[in-house]
């Protein structure tokens, strides 16, 4: 439509203005809004834009390479695909606690974010981010209401002024179903525009208490069943958030002839406009059970799947 077009062309000019011949890194996650920031910006400067997606060991089946699929092959975009995995697992091994986790976690992102800016970007002088206006609000509030850190959510905090970068930030004045309307005039595929969120710690606030590789490859393998029958179902597209949580409980099961001793894996799948409140989602019996039936069949390591049907609040979303 004529004001999405509208505010592609003012945006781009103003970077161009802004940017000049300099080179711009920009922080890739693979969510809605640093994607959108890349499209938009790889739109105005080409390759001036250098783009870094951190692989910290937390992700999705499939992220990685879905990432360096979609924007270094088909976008053509300069992208650097740092994998510090195992720097993470090093850090968070032996802690369960949900905030250091967190904090661990943040920290070591922004360490090396920092340490590969270092590396590529000598000679940049911008760092993109995709903030949207909710965003610039928020840090207000939080600023001024202490009960707003619950969570402590993941930027990068100081990083621009300590590396002497200017902000280039146009989503700024957007909310994100303006974001997710520039996303698709830009050529951005719909799964990526309308996908859902993923907390910055990613996998690593889904296995409760501590981090191994072989529970994060048991949480990979039966959340990808999950969101594959949401998605064949087309119901992924209609909540807010469907994944799965790992649980470090063992309990009995029968597999074959066999006695089993294995974990249990709960589905949390929420409607929300905001997130701010969410309320359970009422899933066809006949979808959870294949679900169920999937995840406990294909999955090594689970005996057991159970559904969280608590609303938010008291409960939060995420289970850390
Ligand atoms: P909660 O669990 O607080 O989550 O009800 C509300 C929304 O925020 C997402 N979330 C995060 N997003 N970094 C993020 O970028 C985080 O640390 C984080 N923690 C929670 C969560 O997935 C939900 O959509």
């Amino acid at each position: 439509d004529w004001t999405t077009k509208d505010f592609i062309a003012h945006s781009v000019a103003d970077i161009r203005a802004k940017v000049g011949k300099g080179r711009v890194l920009l922080g890739l996650s693979g969510g809605v809004d640093s994607s959108v920031a890349a499209a938009l910006l790889h739109k105005a400067i080409g390759s001036q834009l250098t783009c870094v997606f951190v692989d910290n060991g937390l992700l999705r089946k499939g992220e990685r390479d879905y990432v360096r699929e979609l924007y270094g092959k088909h976008f053509n975009i300069d992208l650097r695909v740092v994998d510090a995995s195992a720097l993470f697992l090093k850090r968070l091994k032996g802690v369960s606690d949900p905030e250091t986790k967190r904090k661990i976690i943040g920290r070591t992102f922004v360490e090396v974010f920092e340490r590969t800016l270092k590396k590529i970007g000598r000679t940049a002088e911008f760092l993109g981010q995709g903030t949207l206006y909710p965003d610039v609000i928020e840090s207000v509030s939080i600023q001024g209401n202490p009960a707003s850190l619950i969570k402590t959510h993941h930027n990068v905090g100081g990083l621009p002024e300590r590396m002497k970068l200017k902000l280039v930030e146009p989503l700024r004045e957007l909310f994100k179903d303006e974001v997710r309307r520039v996303g698709e005039a830009l050529g951005l595929p719909r799964e990526v525009v309308w996908r859902q969120p993923f907390p910055g710690p990613g996998l690593g606030v889904r296995v409760m208490g501590d981090i191994t590789k072989d529970k994060l490859e048991i949480l990979r393998n039966a959340d990808a069943v999950l969101q594959e029958e949401m998605m064949k179902s087309g119901l992924y597209w209609k909540v807010w958030q469907s994944f799965a949580v790992f649980l470090p409980v063992k309990t009995v099961g029968v597999f074959g002839d066999e006695r089993t001793y294995d974990y249990v894996i709960a589905l949390r799948i929420v409607e929300s406009t905001d997130a701010m409140t969410a309320d359970w989602a009422k899933i066809p019996h006949d979808l959870l059970q294949k679900i169920s039936s999937r995840i406990t069949n294909e999955v090594r390591g689970v005996s057991r799947v159970v559904l969280d049907i608590s609303s938010k609040p008291p409960a939060t979303i995420e289970w850390e």
